[in-house]
């Protein structure tokens, strides 16, 4: 048995082992189906799926490509029905495209990348009869939105002077979003999406003279050189040598209201400037909005927005309008942690320290409120544009790349993924830290922080590191103080979830142990706390991420199946879904229970 009963109801299945297998393997009594794929209609008209003669004019209505963070976002009322919002993050063009010639991309393909990307919004209903999802081609609801789609730029630096290009003089209209990572659902029924790794897209970076704007480019990473996608030579925006603030205009947090197809999505400049993994929140008792967000680098930061203003619940269109201004204006804080156990006890083995726990304090440092800077020598505008290098003044501490934070709103912690860090203790960085107590860091670890008196808005909190990941037989893990020998080993999380009964489960990506990724759940209370136990594993070069855990199915994005080194559309490395020869699609899958039965029990 696996310790039934009442204590873990909702992660009581038969564990996955851990296997290099091309397809999704789920526990004994489960079965997996795909819901939609890449190419599969979204919107009405679309073409059927030609993988062989792909137009950008069918992409456009199609599901895109790379499908990261998934929400079903409820239709009131509805207990069946949801909007589905699924980032397309970025794209692959040599699985993409047959004969694909890096050197010399043509038009039609670059367009067809532009609007594989951004987001798709899709009806969704439970068949009542077989109790499966169905993905619907809804002609009121069912969206795609691209990388030319006009989105409004809201908050603080709205119509910065950083913001300003020669197509927007404005500075408030953005044509698209990419890289969009993971994300969340507000309680008012919209998302948020983190625009992430968006420097890889733009060329040039070395060619801009200004050594101030060239600093600002080389913390965010932009590229010298030609891009690897050449997208400068068909839009003169992602050649930095001519519009320097194109890169200014990506790396934000997107709010996408899906049931208001006609309302412009929006860039909101108040929750900062970084490669934004994604945004979650939780309201605060005195009924402000906390978001919890991440900034996925290697020794780069975890950051908090509380809003000014106070949530209006209901779904009324008064209250959903209000409650869609509320990350307009509020204060953004970066964090600083600091471990209780003495230093020479951190000895960078990833060795518990004498007090048992890599744990401490913390605290939330104001960056900026509205029009008002916190950080000396940057303007207000200078915090929300150039996040980073605001957050690098004020001693933030550095992570193991900051993926998935969100809050768990059975207990009021907020839990995040740090998904590894290769470069921990190399020459000339940061060593070992009792909340970074790994050098070379390849399997990440899961923190837990309980802000003070539980009150999401405190500025001060305490932390423990809940799981470090990684083979659970070697003495550099830890599995929240749980019997290692009973446990699945897990390695690099990325994103996390809850489901109903509170506990915890983790979407991984770049399993360092050998066999693929997967999802895995553990109770957070109790005698069971840290029983990670491996729900379901991934096909060959798949990430798992955007898990929705209900309690009739379990959903998944499947990014980047057969995303392997040396692997191309000539050589493909895995066939899923669609199987025979065909080339691997990246899809959301949902697992349901074979008797019809609820998930973990
Ligand atoms: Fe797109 Fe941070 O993973
Ligand atoms: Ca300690
Ligand atoms: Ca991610
Ligand atoms: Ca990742």
């Amino acid at each position: 048995g696996f310790g039934g009963g009442r204590r873990t109801a909702g992660v009581n299945f038969e564990p996955v082992a851990p296997n290099r297998e091309d397809k999704i393997v789920v526990p004994k009594g489960y079965t997996d189906e795909v819901l939609i794929r890449w190419g599969d209609p979204v919107v009405p008209g679309a073409p059927k799926w030609d993988f062989e003669n792909q137009t950008a004019a069918a992409q456009a209505k199609q599901f895109g490509f790379n499908n990261d963070y998934c929400a079903l976002v409820p239709i009131p009322g509805c207990d069946d029905k949801w909007l589905m919002v699924n980032n397309h993050e970025y794209t692959a063009e040599e699985f993409m495209f047959r004969g694909w010639n890096k050197d010399n991309p043509t038009r039609e393909q670059v367009e067809i990348a532009w609007a594989a990307h951004g987001q798709s919004v899709v009806l969704v209903e439970r068949n009542r009869r077989t109790g499966r999802l169905e993905a619907k081609v809804d002609k009121q609801y069912n969206r795609r939105i691209t990388l030319t789609t006009p989105f409004e730029v809201r908050g603080p630096a709205a119509g910065s002077q950083y913001l300003k290009t020669s197509v927007d003089p404005t500075g408030t209209v953005v044509l698209g979003t990419q890289n969009n990572c993971s994300g969340g659902l507000t309680p008012w029924g919209t998302i948020l999406s983190g625009e992430e790794n968006v420097n890889q897209y733009f060329a040039n970076a070395d060619k801009v003279t200004d050594p101030v704007v060239a600093a600002r480019l080389a913390r965010y990473g932009f590229p010298k050189g030609t891009s690897t996608r050449k997208w400068e030579r068909f839009d003169k925006r992602f050649d930095l040598a001519q519009e320097p603030n194109e890169a200014n205009r990506f790396g934000y947090i997107v709010e996408i209201d899906p049931f208001e197809p006609n309302q412009p999505p929006i860039k909101h400049t108040a929750l900062g400037r970084f490669k934004h993994e994604g945004a979650n929140v939780i309201v605060a008792r005195d009924g402000r909005v906390v978001a919890y967000m991440g900034d996925d680098e290697r020794f780069d930061y975890m950051y908090k927005f509380v809003t000014d203003g106070k949530i209006k619940h209901g779904h009324s269109k008064r209250a959903r309008e209000h409650n869609k201004r509320l990350l307009d204006s509020g204060t953004l804080y970066v964090a600083r942690f600091t471990g209780d156990s003495p230093a020479a006890e951190i000895d960078g083995s990833g060795k518990l320290p004498s007090d048992g726990e890599f744990d401490g304090t913390g605290e939330w440092i104001p960056l900026a409120h509205n029009n008002k800077s916190f950080v000396p020598g940057f303007t207000a505008e200078e915090v929300y544009v150039f996040t980073r290098l605001a957050a690098d003044k004020v001693g933030a501490t550095k992570m193991d790349r900051p993926e998935d934070v969100e809050p768990n709103l059975h207990n009021r912690r907020i839990y995040a993924a740090l998904t590894n860090n290769t470069d921990r203790g190399k020459a000339g960085k940061e060593g070992a830290t009792e909340v970074a107590p790994r050098l070379g860091n390849k399997n990440g670890q899961v923190i837990e922080i309980e802000e003070r008196f539980s009150d999401n808005t405190a500025t001060r909190f305490k932390w423990n590191l809940l799981l470090v990941c990684g083979d659970p037989k070697a003495a550099d893990t830890y599995f929240g103080g749980y019997d290692k020998t009973k446990v699945s080993p897990i390695s690099c999380p990325d994103n996390v979830a809850f489901d109903g009964y509170g506990h915890l489960w983790i979407s991984t990506d770049g399993n360092a142990l050998g066999s693929n990724d997967g999802l895995f759940a553990t109770p957070l209370e109790g005698k069971e706390r840290g029983h990670v136990r491996q729900f379901l594993t991934v096909p060959i070069g798949a990430e798992t991420c955007g898990p929705i855990i209900d309690e009739r199915f379990v959903l998944v994005s499947v990014q980047h199946p057969g995303e392997v080194d040396g692997a191309s559309v000539e050589k493909p490395a895995s066939h899923w879904p669609d199987g025979g020869t065909s080339q691997p699609r990246p899809s959301v899958v949902a697992v349901y229970k074979t008797n019809g039965g609820r998930i973990g029990t």
